[in-house]
């Protein structure tokens, strides 16, 4: 790993104008590196990381939380260096340079990590967080509501104080947290200076429309709202927190908390597909986007569909997000494909059959593709290589 670079630590870099600079735009705030690492058996060497937030910058998301810097000297580590790499190139023909963000708890010294590793970059962000729920702070804090307001306004203001432009709090559980109370800590944090406002939905409780709802009515109840960006962060417990950050989005969210295969704490967070290498965690073949089947085709009607026009069947197109498949249309055979997708696979490997032919090896095809999962190549070969079908 590269090691910090001290020369460029005097002076804060100029600040260059960014996408994010408009309030409608929807940021997109990737914490695979942070949540999704909490996932049981997906911790990522630093390297990994790195290769990771490389990656993260290039698909163009907008705010990378890197890591938990207090949480070892390991991750601070980490997420300097790509504070210090990824938070200082330019990417793509925009010149897009990510946001890095660190996370804290709502203490001096978690936010003093969190400041020394992301201060390098063009664009740092603290994100510092509280509980607010009763179950929360009575039995995990064992604070009364007054005292967590008060160290929510005074760690926000002392991360502004060390020179920090972008401070982001989240009140915990705030899906389970007393609403009117939310509007004050909210208003409180950004009277501290607080710019984004992130809600989590930490045991991904709610439902979408009641998320939404939660949404809108700190959107409407928060004093100084219009000086934040209000954030969504879900937890998948109830297999909804792409649902829940879509009502969120629509409800007037503009940053929304994601990772990369839906990776984090329990069931995970608000997917961002892609990529699994560096995880360990197997994307499941029906996964959406990025799944080995989302982009297959085995029975016949559809692979009839698709060979006729793409459209028929897929919605977004397999190069859209950088995936190659086997064959162009994304032909599987097995026991329910048609004719036409048989046909046309003795076509792609380059054999030309009569018509009668073709049904005497239809017949033979459809007892093969009965007793197997799927027909591969090696079967068809073998099928012609039957004495019927030799002069
Ligand atoms: O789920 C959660 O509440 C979190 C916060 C730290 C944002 O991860």
């Amino acid at each position: 790993l590269p090691r910090p670079v001290q020369a460029s630590l005097s002076k804060r870099p100029e600040y260059i104008p960014s996408r994010i600079d408009d309030p409608n735009y929807v940021r997109i705030f990737d914490t695979t590196l942070r949540d999704g690492e909490q996932s049981p058996g997906a911790t990522m060497t630093s390297a990994e990381k790195l290769v990771v937030a490389r990656q993260l910058a290039r698909l163009g998301v907008d705010i990378i939380e890197a890591g938990f810097p207090a949480s070892s000297p390991d991750d601070l580590d980490a997420v300097r260096s790509i504070a210090i790499e990824v938070g200082n190139t330019p990417v793509g023909e925009e010149g897009h340079i990510p946001v890095i963000c660190g996370l804290s708890r709502c203490n001096k010294r978690d936010i003093d990590a969190a400041w020394e590793a992301v201060r390098h970059a063009r664009r740092p962000r603290i994100h510092t967080f509280i509980a607010t729920s009763e179950i929360h702070m009575q039995h995990k804090l064992r604070k009364t509501p007054e005292q967590v307001v008060a160290i929510a306004r005074e760690m926000v203001a002392y991360a502004r104080s060390l020179g920090c432009p972008d401070v982001e709090f989240s009140p915990e559980d705030a899906g389970r947290s007393n609403r009117e109370f939310l509007y004050h800590i909210l208003g409180e944090v950004i009277k501290a200076g607080a710019t984004t406002l992130n809600i989590p939905d930490t045991v991904g409780y709610t439902l979408p429309y009641e998320f939404g709802g939660l949404i809108a009515d700190i959107k409407a109840n928060t004093p100084g709202i219009e000086n934040a960006i209000i954030s969504t962060h879900c937890q998948n417990d109830l297999g909804l927190s792409t649902a829940n950050t879509l009502a969120g989005a629509h409800a007037g969210a503009r940053q929304l908390e994601v990772t990369i295969n839906g990776i984090g704490e329990r069931a995970g967070n608000a997917s961002l597909e892609e990529v699994q290498e560096h995880s360990g965690l197997h994307v499941q073949p029906h996964k959406a986007i990025v799944g080995a089947n989302a982009f297959a085709h085995e029975s016949g009607i559809h692979q009839d569909g698709m060979l006729k026009y793409k459209g028929t069947y897929e919605i977004i197109s397999p190069d859209d997000i950088g995936l190659t498949r086997a064959n162009e249309f994304g032909i599987v055979l097995g026991k329910l494909s048609g004719r036409h997708a048989v046909r046309s696979k003795l076509v792609e490997l380059g054999y030309e059959i009569n018509d009668q032919e073709f049904e005497d090896f239809f017949k033979r095809y459809k007892e093969v593709a009965e007793k197997k999962k799927r027909v591969t190549d090696e079967d068809i070969e073998a099928l012609l290589s039957d004495e019927i079908f030799q002069p």
